[in-house]
């Protein structure tokens, strides 16, 4: 299979280099490592069908990989070496951009900053973005149906595919592209693919929703003594300003230290550190009346009544990029800080404020020594909450002995208020064990359905997403 595959694919599309193949092989914060039989670097569509068709034929794994930012391993082959390993990085066309339709084609590979740049150059903007986007690509941004920091107005990838085109793990090309508001043929396989990991076929291009280009943006970086003014705030700039509030990142004190310690060139905004920082951004399209006056206006109104301590509001678009970068390089500044215990978990929003409180609180007394640093999308009920080891323990060995147990305590706590253990980076490998620990019956046994329904030979990303029965 391996020489046909050779043959298909040719010099571009197939190697068995180590040297090539190693930068793939492990995930991006380097704690999962796998080896793969070949690496596959297709450049259409057809050729990812006779990948798919050929492994299916001879019950080989196939492993897709995108940009290879997974924050669960998603995209990481097991250690034992049978795996294909699909890089969809050579389909990187954006094959159409429609200003009628708000639409953009783009295939697997596409960059999601070249998606921003291409829907830029004809006046519309594609509403998702991430630390990550210089290297995530809309096939693994797809497949873990991602979140970011626009998600508070315009949802997850999910809210934003409206087509899909994918080769399905029997070799069959589902042509899904055509961009239909509404369509009710049933069962619904463009939502099915979004989210599923590539655990159901392989992603290879997507039609996606557009949106007006911004006219102009506020950015604020304000300093506040608690999360539930943060919630106040959020809801009073929402009712004050319609739609216009896209992010709203709460990031605590120890967060925002981190980051001014490992990534050079950054500094705070305010002049006094504060137990919260929260970055927010308000847009309007061009012609409607400027974001800064009408933002600064209700944070000032804000202080006034105490709401908040301290806000700066960002003169110009280099000040805005300083902002955001402070709050997009967090898990760059956290690897460098070394190994945690990691958890994207979601609460519904009105709980994140008493969560934030109470789960540090206890947390930190029943691990002694752990510190949680846990920020992120405030407004979507979202928090990064990652516990540090404590200071003279071998941080890796901690997090997969102790760090279990943090794990299972920190899910349970937040499953008992009804929350989620995954709430944007997915299941992969790294949070199998405890999604299948949490996860009830019928929840398992309708993923475990769809699993065999679709993929009979088990062969789609195997490893990643299903608890093993
Ligand atoms: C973020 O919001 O910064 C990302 O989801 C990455 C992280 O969890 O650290
Ligand atoms: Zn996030």
């Amino acid at each position: 299979m391996l020489a046909a595959l050779e043959r298909r694919l040719g010099p571009k599309g197939f190697t068995r280099d180590p040297a090539d193949m190693a930068p793939w092989l492990s995930d991006w914060r380097g704690r999962v490592h796998g080896q793969a039989a070949a690496l596959l670097s297709p450049a259409n569509t057809d050729e990812v069908q006779a990948i798919v068709s050929l492994a299916a034929e001879n019950r080989v794994a196939i492993v897709p990989q995108g940009g290879n930012s997974s924050m669960v391993a998603g995209a990481t082959p097991s250690p034992d070496g049978h795996a294909l390993l699909l890089s969809l990085r050579r389909m990187n066309a954006i094959r159409s951009l429609s200003v009628e339709d708000n639409v953009a084609v783009a295939e697997a590979g596409v960059i999601l900053s070249d998606l921003h740049d291409a829907a830029a150059g004809i006046g519309r903007r594609f509403p998702l973005s991430l630390g990550a986007r210089g290297s995530a690509r809309i096939g693994g941004l797809i497949s873990t149906n991602a979140g970011g920091t626009q998600v508070l107005r315009f949802g997850t990838m999910r809210s934003l595919v409206v087509g899909i085109e994918a080769i399905l793990p029997s070799g069959e090309r589902f042509d899904g592209l055509s961009a239909l508001r509404k369509d009710n043929r049933g069962y619904d396989l463009r939502q099915l693919l979004v989210g599923a990991e590539g655990t159901l076929g392989v992603v290879t291009a997507a039609s996606l929703r557009l949106v007006p280009a911004i006219g102009a943006r506020a950015v604020a970086w304000v300093g506040l003594a608690d999360p539930h003014a943060a919630l106040t705030l959020l809801r009073r700039l929402e009712a004050a300003t319609g739609e216009a509030i896209e992010s709203f990142e709460a990031m605590p004190a120890n967060a925002l230290a981190m980051v001014l310690r490992h990534i050079p060139g950054t500094r705070a905004p305010l002049e006094c550190a504060h137990a919260w920082n929260i970055l927010i951004e308000a847009t309007a399209p061009s012609g409607a009346p400027d974001p800064v006056e009408r933002l600064t206006g209700l944070l000032a109104q804000a202080a006034e009544e105490g709401l908040i301590e301290d806000a700066a509001i960002a003169a110009n678009e280099a000040q805005a990029e300083a902002f955001w970068k402070l709050r997009e390089v967090i898990a760059e500044a956290e690897r460098a800080e070394g190994p945690a215990a990691k958890h994207d978990i979601s609460v519904p929003v009105s709980v994140v404020p008493d969560f934030l409180i109470d789960a540090r609180a206890a947390v930190e007394s029943r691990f002694a020594g752990t510190r949680v640093v846990g920020f992120g999308h405030l407004g979507d009920g979202n928090i990064h909450f990652n516990v540090l080891p404590p200071p003279d323990v071998d941080g890796k060995a901690w997090v997969e002995g102790e760090g279990k147990a943090v794990n299972a305590f920190v899910h349970d706590f937040v499953g008992a208020r009804g929350g989620s253990l995954s709430a944007e980076h997915g299941i992969g490998q790294l949070k199998l064990a405890e999604f299948a620990r949490t996860a009830g019956p019928a929840r398992l046994h309708v993923l475990r359905a769809i699993k065999q329904a679709l993929d009979p030979l088990g062969i789609m990303n195997p490893g990643k997403l299903i608890p093993p029965a």
